[in-house]
């Protein structure tokens, strides 16, 4: 497995609602792909943490890349060969 950490930062304003919607939406298809991490919000950045298997993890973080709501997506980390999740669940 695979985890990656980023930041980034909001291209514009997004409301509570939006926020949580990302949220959401993400609870939702990571759990169909064995994904797991946390995802935090601050001021106007995001830090998240994805962790799974290469494959999907890889192809998760080219979407996210993708998407205009944010953007100067700094790569933290990347932890390759993980055996054990930071976040099971
Ligand atoms: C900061 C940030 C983090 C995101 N994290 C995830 C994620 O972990 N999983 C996910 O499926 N989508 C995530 N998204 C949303 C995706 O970019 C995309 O909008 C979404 O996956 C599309 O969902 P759909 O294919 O169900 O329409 C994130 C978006 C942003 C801005």
């Amino acid at each position: 497995m695979k985890r990656i950490t980023y930041i980034s930062r909001i291209t514009n304003p997004l409301s509570i609602k939006e926020i949580e919607t990302i949220g959401m939406i993400s609870t939702k298809n990571n759990k169909q792909v064995n994904i797991t991490g946390l995802l935090v919000f601050f001021e106007k950045l995001f830090f998240q943490i994805i962790e799974g298997d290469d494959e999907e993890v890889n192809r998760l973080y080219v979407k996210i890349g993708k998407d205009p709501r944010h953007g100067d997506i700094l790569r933290i980390k990347t932890e390759h060969g993980i055996n054990e999740r930071l976040f099971p669940i």
